[in-house]
């Protein structure tokens, strides 16, 4: 009889528990999507702190306020260098266990740096309740979820082989067309030399904008399938078509302007006031000159990089919930906007990219932002390295250091550059 009602006791207290667990995990489960008592500060962490990248961000923060009346937007950016100043500054407040309420990571293996780190939260339900697994395309879905869990919100596609240029400063040098391959562009780059004008842009500072060049240039000289192999081992770093790779990337170099510090909107400028020809750049580059009042088709034109027409070099910027961030309901709310229409519809054509969401309305964009939504369809995908796809942050970094290092040394030590090729795609599999 004692043995039973103990038994009794024991199964209660275990029925107890199971009911506890099974109603903390609904109510955390709720509490994973509901934002309608967010109120206080929303810290947001990006680098895009001027020109048309600040536009952009002002444009979903419009609908952001309006949206959220009680929330207080913080803007949290780090100015410079495509997010290497931004990234360093953000290790060490997570680190730190400092993170902010969001922030801004690349779709890809950028992404998966913070995952495997324990960083962010699984937003998997917010998906669900959001419908944004039906409007978003499922294969840039996969680059942001890791086993079965989704951990970010894409707000962007932007495309990274661009070929931008001036056609004034075009037609002073005779030139009528856009080049359609590497040995082209160094033809015209030679006809800009002619007349004055360094053949190409180059942006040194923080290296990133370097390595952005040699990413494009290893693409137009190897060709997708070949690209693709450079992150799986498929294609050697030590080999023939990285060497081929490196040559082009030499002679191109030797055409750029004088100056090795500048950032990427300084760079842009030689381009639109005619003193420097082409410009490869992401397409964030069409933004900044709208915000500096310049007009496409006018003031600066655009075709797909040399060699890679039919071939989209993709980024993605996306947006996360840090584990502990101090206003969770608050990033809650931002992520919200960033995937509704509103919000994509709002950031995307200041912001110079595309919208992620496929129920986009064209009619918002600019002739250029509508040839990308129409190329991004068709075309051959590949990742962007240096914008987070192909390697995570410590692959990155080694890569632009290595860049950067060939660069400032004046591009002589090639076999120096090899090796912190390798280096760097060893530090990315470590
Ligand atoms: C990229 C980012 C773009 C743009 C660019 C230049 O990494 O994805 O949105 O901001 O840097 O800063």
């Amino acid at each position: 009889m004692q043995k039973n009602s103990k038994l009794a006791i024991v199964i209660a207290g275990v029925v107890a528990i199971a009911l506890v667990a099974f109603f903390v995990t609904r109510s955390g489960s709720d509490s994973t999507t509901d934002t309608s008592k967010a109120s206080g500060n929303l810290e947001i962490f990006t680098w895009w702190a001027s020109g048309g990248e600040a536009a952009g961000l002002e444009g979903m923060t419009t609908e952001f306020t309006t949206q959220n009346p009680d929330l207080t937007f913080v803007n949290a950016s780090v100015a410079g260098a495509a997010g290497v100043n931004a990234k360093g500054v953000l290790v060490s407040r997570m680190e730190a266990g400092n993170p902010p309420d969001t922030f801004q990571a690349h779709a890809g293996a950028e992404l998966s740096s913070y995952v495997k780190a324990g960083q962010l939260e699984d937003l998997t339900e917010l998906y669900k309740a959001e419908g944004w697994d039906k409007v978003f395309p499922a294969d840039l879905i996969k680059t942001i979820t890791t086993d079965g869990k989704i951990y970010s919100v894409p707000v962007n596609i932007h495309r990274a082989n661009v070929l931008w240029w001036n056609p004034a400063a075009a037609a002073k040098a005779g030139i009528t067309k856009a080049p359609g391959s590497l040995d082209e562009m160094i033809a015209d780059m030679e006809k800009f030399k002619k007349v004055g004008i360094d053949g190409i842009a180059l942006a040194g500072q923080g290296d990133w904008a370097i390595a952005h060049l040699f990413d494009y240039v290893l693409l137009a000289s190897m060709g997708a399938e070949k690209f693709n192999g450079l992150w799986n081992g498929g294609t050697p770093w030590d080999g023939p078509e990285v060497s081929k790779a490196i040559d082009y990337l030499t002679k191109i170099l030797s055409y750029g302007n004088s100056s090795k510090s500048l950032d990427w909107p300084d760079a842009g400028k030689l381009v639109t006031s005619g003193k420097a020809g082409f410009f490869i750049m992401g397409d964030w580059a069409s933004s900044q000159w709208q915000s500096e009042g310049l007009v496409l088709g006018t003031d600066y034109t655009w075709a797909p990089g040399p060699g890679t027409d039919g071939i989209y070099q993709w980024l993605s910027d996306s947006f996360t919930l840090p584990v502990g961030a101090p206003n969770r309901a608050a990033g809650l709310a931002w992520l919200k906007v960033c995937g509704s229409l509103a919000g994509q519809d709002a950031f995307n054509p200041k912001k110079g990219s595309i919208a992620v969401r496929t129920d986009s309305d064209p009619s918002k964009y600019d002739a250029y932002l509508q040839a990308a939504m129409k190329s991004w369809k068709v075309d051959t995908l590949v990742g962007s390295t240096v914008h987070g796809v192909n390697y995570g942050n410590a692959g990155m970094a080694a890569l632009n250091s290595a860049v950067g290092k060939f660069y400032i040394g004046g591009a002589k030590d090639k076999a120096g550059f090899v090796a912190g090729l390798v280096a760097a795609y060893d530090a990315d599999k470590a």
